[in-house]
Order: C-alpha cells, then structure tokens, then sequence
C-alpha cells in the first residue's frame, strides 16, 4: 500500500441521516490520471473533499 499515491479504504461522509459517500475503496498510482463519473448527487464532490 506504501507505494500508492492515493490510498482510501472504507470512505463515508455523512451528512447528518444522508450517507453521501458508503464505504468508498480505492488505490491511485504515481502517475495516473483518473476521472471519477457518476450522476449528480452520487457523491463525487463529497470523495473529492
Ligand atoms: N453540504 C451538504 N449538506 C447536505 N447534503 C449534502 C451536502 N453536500 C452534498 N450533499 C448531498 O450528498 C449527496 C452527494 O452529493 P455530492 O457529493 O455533491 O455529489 P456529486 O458531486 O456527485 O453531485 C447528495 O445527495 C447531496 O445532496
Ligand atoms: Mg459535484
């Protein structure tokens, strides 16, 4: 896992009873460029913050 550049496992924001962001896993390597797609309200800006 050290040699991630991002490393996140089992992410949740809630917001208050809403629960935003349920548990989010997931690596980045050193130079990768990643998108995150999903429809509004799926909780992108939420992971990103
Ligand atoms: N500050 C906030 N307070 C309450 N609910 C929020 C707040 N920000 C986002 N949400 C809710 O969290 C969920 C995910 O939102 P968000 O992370 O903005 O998604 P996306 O960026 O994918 O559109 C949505 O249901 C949204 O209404
Ligand atoms: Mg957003």
């Amino acid at each position: 896992m050290a040699h991630h550049s991002i490393w996140v496992r089992d992410l949740v924001k809630r917001y208050g009873k809403l629960t935003a962001v349920d548990q989010l896993s997931f690596t980045v390597e050193g130079g990768e460029i990643v998108g995150l797609v999903g429809q509004n309200g799926a909780g992108k800006t939420s992971t990103l913050r």
